[in-house]
């Protein structure tokens, strides 16, 4: 009987795995080859990378590239309140309803190291998210993010905020 295994032993052995086996006929080449540019923006983004980032390309975050009116301030504050201020607070303190919850505390908006900072930077952590802070960027649309950075920076900010905004009843 052993004498039989022996025999069968360089058989067995020049099989080698049975999953990595040579195709009987080898996939042909693809006959149309697609070239897809380093720099590919999916369907709906923004083409000005300034605007989809939010980074300037010489570095930095980068001004809001768009002219918002009062009324759609409205909007953008209807939009903060609805994503962000759950956690960040009706007036951008860090101290959102779900804080005492467990969320982990942000930095307040106040605090001169975020103030000074443009309206990039609220779009650039909105669009990517921020340390434990997940990204919006599947959930709200690009020009809206920007919406809420100029809210943020206008009216909880800068006391730049118009009267209309201030009073508009938004829950
Ligand atoms: C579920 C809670 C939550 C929501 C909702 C949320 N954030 Fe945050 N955010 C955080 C936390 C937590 C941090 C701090 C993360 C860290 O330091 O790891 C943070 C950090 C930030 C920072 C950086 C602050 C700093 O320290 O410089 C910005 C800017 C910011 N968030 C903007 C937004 C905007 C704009 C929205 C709404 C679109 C939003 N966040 C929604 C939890 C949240």
């Amino acid at each position: 009987m052993t004498r039989w295994l022996l025999l069968l032993l360089p058989l067995l052995s020049a099989c080698g795995w049975m999953w990595d086996q040579p195709k009987v006929r080898p996939f042909r080449e693809a006959p149309l080859q697609v070239q897809v540019a380093p720099e590919r923006v999916r369907f709906g983004e923004n083409l000005n990378l300034e605007v989809r980032t939010g980074l300037k390309p010489e570095g930095g975050f980068a001004d809001n590239p768009y002219a918002f009116t009062d009324g759609e301030l409205v909007r953008g504050k209807v939009l903060y309140r609805s994503f962000c201020a759950i956690c960040h607070g009706l007036s951008g303190e860090g101290d959102g309803r779900v804080i005492p919850l467990g969320m982990p505390k942000p930095r307040s908006f106040l605090d001169p190291g975020v103030k000074a900072m443009p309206e990039g930077y609220f779009y650039f952590a909105a669009t990517n998210g921020f340390g434990r802070m997940l990204s919006y960027k599947s959930r709200i649309p690009e020009r809206e993010r920007w919406l809420i950075a100029h809210y943020i920076k206008r009216c909880l900010l800068e006391e730049a905020c118009p009267l209309e905004v201030i009073n508009a009843e938004v829950y």
